[in-house]
């Protein structure tokens, strides 16, 4: 087992000045490490990869040398019109080229691949009502995951807070019937068990729908929480993934969950290695026009302009930086070490970082070696298990 050198000091200086509820969190850590959950928090680092780009290319970067648990390929897609599962855009998925996955066996024994496939909710719903085309779904998406040499299964749901009347009994009895068939399919090929998890999205209107997040979390053996995404459909530059302050943030996001205790040791917190870029050229008000995603390694290619000015908003605690008519918001290592803090002293489960192939795979960019971005994200949360114990 791997474990790196540590850099203790570095990550208290940065709390001590930036993190108000730091204070409670020595207490905190103690009482978890007392049950025996935190070392656990930084061995559960799951490594959502993006699989094609948004122009609808494969993506091919590498993976090595990273900690994860679990590797995610994002997104899969379930096929409404031939119940079948399929990447979009008319991309071909070959399993074999993605093997190399499996090279770092050595630096995480354990590490898992997990198939992400998104869901239209209505389409599940409809299948979920009609107990004839339970066998046929299930059976899909587990054909699928096996015959490709994965790990588990991970759903998103798409549009799932759309629906107000949702069918809890057949949707109950789907999952169901889910589990068993994962059980059943486990027994039937001598194998170690698929797991079953989802990722959720913590947007605004999530929070309406409290008791279907509780609901489907009772059928799943852990749950993400992809806390971003929060800026994408306002009209003035918004950060992407505010901890605090904004009216969506995640702090708030998360508390939505916590209200149901059982949740918290089975959810990740999801955490973005990307920001997005305003061109407020046109009007201030008007600006979503030219939201950008930009990945972490772009960011710094980006504050290379001389012109850049940084700031922290210290109202959200997450940076930004502008220079003439462009506005950017993004993770740097103190955002993201407020971030696992957060994830610990809510004990949580561990983190899940959207995505591995943001990060500066190459060390080109940023400078500060290869996957800078995961490493201070690993490191935080070994750091504030020692930070605790010492
Ligand atoms: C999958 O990829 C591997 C390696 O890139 C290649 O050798 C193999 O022919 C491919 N298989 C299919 C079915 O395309
Ligand atoms: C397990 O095997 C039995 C007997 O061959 C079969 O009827 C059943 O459908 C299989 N179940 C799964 C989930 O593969
Ligand atoms: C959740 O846990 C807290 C602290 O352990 C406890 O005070 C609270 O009553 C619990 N809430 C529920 C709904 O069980
Ligand atoms: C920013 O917006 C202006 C006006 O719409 C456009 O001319 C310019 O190309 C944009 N710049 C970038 C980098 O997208
Ligand atoms: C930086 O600002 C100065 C002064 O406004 C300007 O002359 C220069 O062209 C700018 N440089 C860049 C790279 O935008
Ligand atoms: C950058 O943002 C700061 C804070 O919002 C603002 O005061 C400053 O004028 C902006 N700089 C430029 C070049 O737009």
């Amino acid at each position: 087992m791997c474990i790196c050198a540590l850099t203790k000091t570095s990550f208290q200086t940065n709390v001590n000045m930036n993190f108000y509820f730091l204070a409670q969190i020595t207490v905190q850590l103690v009482a978890t490490l007392v049950l025996g959950g935190i070392k656990d928090m930084c061995v559960n680092y799951m490594c959502m990869y993006r699989l094609y780009d948004d122009k609808g290319r494969l993506n091919t970067d590498p993976i090595s040398g990273l900690h994860c648990k679990s590797v995610h390929l994002c997104f899969f897609e379930y096929q409404q019109s031939d119940n079948s599962v399929r990447l979009p855009f008319g991309l071909a998925f070959n399993i074999t080229s993605f093997q190399r996955f499996r090279v770092d066996l050595k630096l995480v024994p354990k590490m898992k691949l997990v198939a992400s496939v998104q869901i239209p909710f209505l389409k599940f719903q409809s299948i979920a009502s009609r107990y004839g085309s339970h066998r046929t779904f299930i059976k899909t998406l587990l054909d699928f995951a096996r015959n490709n040499n994965f790990d588990g299964l991970s759903l998103k749901f798409l549009n799932l807070y759309d629906t107000v009347d949702v069918d809890r009994v057949s949707l109950a009895s789907l999952l169901t019937n889910f589990r068993k068939w994962i059980a059943t399919d486990a027994t039937n090929r001598s194998l170690p068990r698929l797991t079953l998890s989802h990722i959720l999205t913590a947007q605004q209107n999530m929070l309406k729908e409290s008791a279907s997040i509780n609901f489907f979390h009772r059928f799943m053996d852990y749950t993400i929480l992809a806390a971003m995404d929060m800026a994408l459909s306002v009209d003035y530059p918004t950060h992407n993934a505010p901890l605090t302050g904004s009216t969506n943030n995640v702090v708030s996001s998360l508390r939505h969950w916590l209200s149901n205790n059982d949740t918290r040791r089975k959810l990740f917190l999801g955490i973005p290695l990307y920001g997005i870029l305003y061109n407020l050229t046109d009007s201030q008000l008007n600006s979503d026009v030219g939201a950008t995603i930009i990945s972490a390694r772009k960011v710094c290619y980006f504050r290379q302009n001389t012109n850049v000015t940084f700031s922290f908003d210290t109202k959200e605690q997450v940076p930004f930086m502008n220079h003439s008519q462009f506005w950017l918001g993004y993770e740097n290592r103190l955002s993201l070490e407020l971030k696992v803090s957060l994830m610990i002293q809510s004990k949580l489960a561990g983190v899940a970082v959207f995505y591995v192939n943001d990060d500066d795979v190459s060390g080109y960019f940023c400078k500060e070696g290869v996957f800078p971005f995961m490493r201070y994200v690993y490191m935080a949360c070994l750091n504030m298990n020692y930070y605790a114990t010492g």
